[in-house]
Parts: structure tokens; C-alpha cells; sequence
């Protein structure tokens, strides 16, 4: 029987529906929004309590800006978390300050695409945790090159090339999703870019890569929406004017991929 659903008692919190409207960002405690490119806090937090409980790990190969160990901190979760961007890591640091080195959460630096480099950092950090495998894996990698993070040649952020940003990813899901426990969750935070005049779905060429490549199943597509973007605020004349001038539409949308990774 489903936690959230004992004694019949729901939880009344988490959204179910396919469609996202959030209007506001969370702003509270630790979250301060200092990174172009980061999510909301609400997308971890939901996907974090409806898929996982108190004290399991939660595992992150683009850990950014710590969005989602904060919440992991809010909700009393472990947390693994990787990123190649050391300014970030620094950030994360300080701003978790000596919680850091408790026994709950294990952040370094480390390009997520270097296997020998991951093992060797969730060996550490099972040890830290006391943990033997992960209850969920959250991944918001960069959409191809439309936010660039870091100069470092393995920041997929670096990547302009279609099937060379799968072949990436790939390689991503390959090194993380082995420590995943069977039936459990994973979910892909993205949107699709414009390039040469036309849409790349990025979003779908990833879910597709998944389901051909790993055993999971697809157990929900989330529309969320991105109004309020830092970057189009109070701007809607000039981006309407480039839309139709350029012949394209405003994104305002990312997909959120819910999986269950099965035997
Ligand atoms: C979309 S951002 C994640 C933002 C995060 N969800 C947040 O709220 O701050 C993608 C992150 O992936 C990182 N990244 C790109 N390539 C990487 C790689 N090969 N290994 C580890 N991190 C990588 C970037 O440095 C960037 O911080």
C-alpha cells in the first residue's frame, strides 16, 4: 500500500495532476535563487515526498545550486550530489555551513560522466550515509547548450550537438541509475531548445533514449510551466515582437519524466 494513502488518509499536498501552474518560486530558508538555470524548490519538494520517505537517499548528478539538497534537508532525507561547477559547490557549502558534515548529506565535485570518479565518490558516501543504494534519482541536466554553466569540456551545457548530448546523457543514466533500487523512482527535469530556425525536442529525444536503453517504465509526463522566468519579466511586448518577427513560439514550459526503474 502506497504511504501517502495509509489509513485512509491522503496526502493531500501532493499535486497529481499532469499539469504544474506554480505561480511563485519558493523563496524560504535556504533557497535564494542565485543561479540562472536552477528549478524551483517545489519540484524537488514534490517529486521528494511522493516518491520517497524519511531517510532514504536521494542521488543527483547535477546538483547546481542545491535546490534540491535543501529540500532534502526541509523533508529529513539523505543526499548525494554532484556537480562540475566548483563555484557551486563552494556555494553549497557555505550555505549549509556546518549541517554539511553530518552523517545525511555528501556533495562534491565531480564530472558525472567519469564512472571510476562517481563509484569511488558513492563508495565514500554510503559510508558517510550508512546507505547501501539510492531511493531516487533526480536529473536536471543543462538543455544542450542554451545556458552555458561552466567552460569545463565535460559541461554538458558545452554540447551543441544533438546526438552527442544524448550519447552524454546516456552515459550520465548508465552511472547513476545502477545504484538506483529496483521499483523505485527517477525523474528527468527538461525543456527543448531552438536551433537552426526550428524546435529540437529535447525533452522527448531524452525520454525516448531512456525507455530504449534502460529497463523503466514512464509513469507520468508533468507539464510545468515557467511563467514568472527571471528573464522575460516584464518583457512580454519585446519576446511577443521577436516571436513573430523570428517565427517561433515562447517556451513556457519544461517536462518533468517521472520512471520506475524495473528488473
Ligand atoms: C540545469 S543545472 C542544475 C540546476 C539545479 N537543479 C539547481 O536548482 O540549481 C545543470 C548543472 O549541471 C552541471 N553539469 C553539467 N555537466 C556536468 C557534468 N558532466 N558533471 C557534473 N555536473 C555537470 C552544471 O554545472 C549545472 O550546474
Amino acid at each position: 500500500m502506497n504511504e501517502l494513502i495509509k489509513n485512509n488518509t491522503i496526502e493531500t499536498e501532493i499535486n497529481v495532476d499532469s499539469l504544474w501552474l506554480i505561480p511563485q518560486r519558493d523563496k524560504t530558508g535556504k533557497h535564494k535563487n542565485i543561479y540562472h538555470g536552477n528549478f524551483i524548490p517545489q519540484i524537488p519538494n514534490q517529486l521528494i515526498r511522493r516518491y520517497t520517505k524519511e531517510q532514504d537517499i536521494i542521488l543527483e548528478p547535477f546538483a547546481g545550486s542545491g535546490t534540491t539538497l535543501f529540500e532534502c534537508e526541509n523533508l529529513n532525507r539523505k543526499y548525494i550530489g554532484f556537480d562540475i561547477n566548483q563555484q557551486m559547490i563552494d556555494y553549497i557549502k557555505d550555505t549549509m555551513g556546518q549541517t554539511l558534515y553530518q552523517d545525511k548529506y555528501y556533495i562534491e565535485n565531480c564530472n558525472s560522466l567519469d564512472e571510476k570518479e562517481i563509484d569511488k565518490n558513492i563508495k565514500i558516501a554510503y559510508n558517510n550515509l550508512d546507505g547501501q543504494q539510492v531511493q531516487f534519482v533526480l536529473m536536471h541536466p543543462p538543455y544542450m547548450d542554451i545556458v552555458k554553466f561552466t567552460d569545463d569540456k565535460n559541461d554538458l551545457s558545452n554540447i551543441k550537438n544533438l546526438e552527442d548530448f544524448l550519447d552524454k546523457f546516456k552515459t550520465i543514466c548508465k552511472n547513476f541509475l545502477k545504484y538506483l533500487e529496483i521499483n523505485k523512482y527517477f525523474a528527468i527535469v527538461i525543456g527543448d531548445v531552438y536551433k537552426n530556425s526550428e524546435v529540437i525536442p529535447l525533452s522527448f529525444y531524452c525520454m525516448d533514449m531512456i525507455k530504449k536503453n534502460f529497463k523503466a517504465k514512464l509513469k507520468g509526463i508533468i507539464v510545468k510551466n515557467i511563467e514568472g522566468n527571471r528573464g522575460k519579466l516584464g518583457q512580454a511586448g519585446i519576446w511577443k515582437y521577436r516571436a513573430l518577427k523570428s517565427d517561433y513560439f515562447l517556451f513556457k514550459h519544461e517536462y518533468i519524466f517521472v520512471f520506475k526503474k524495473v528488473k
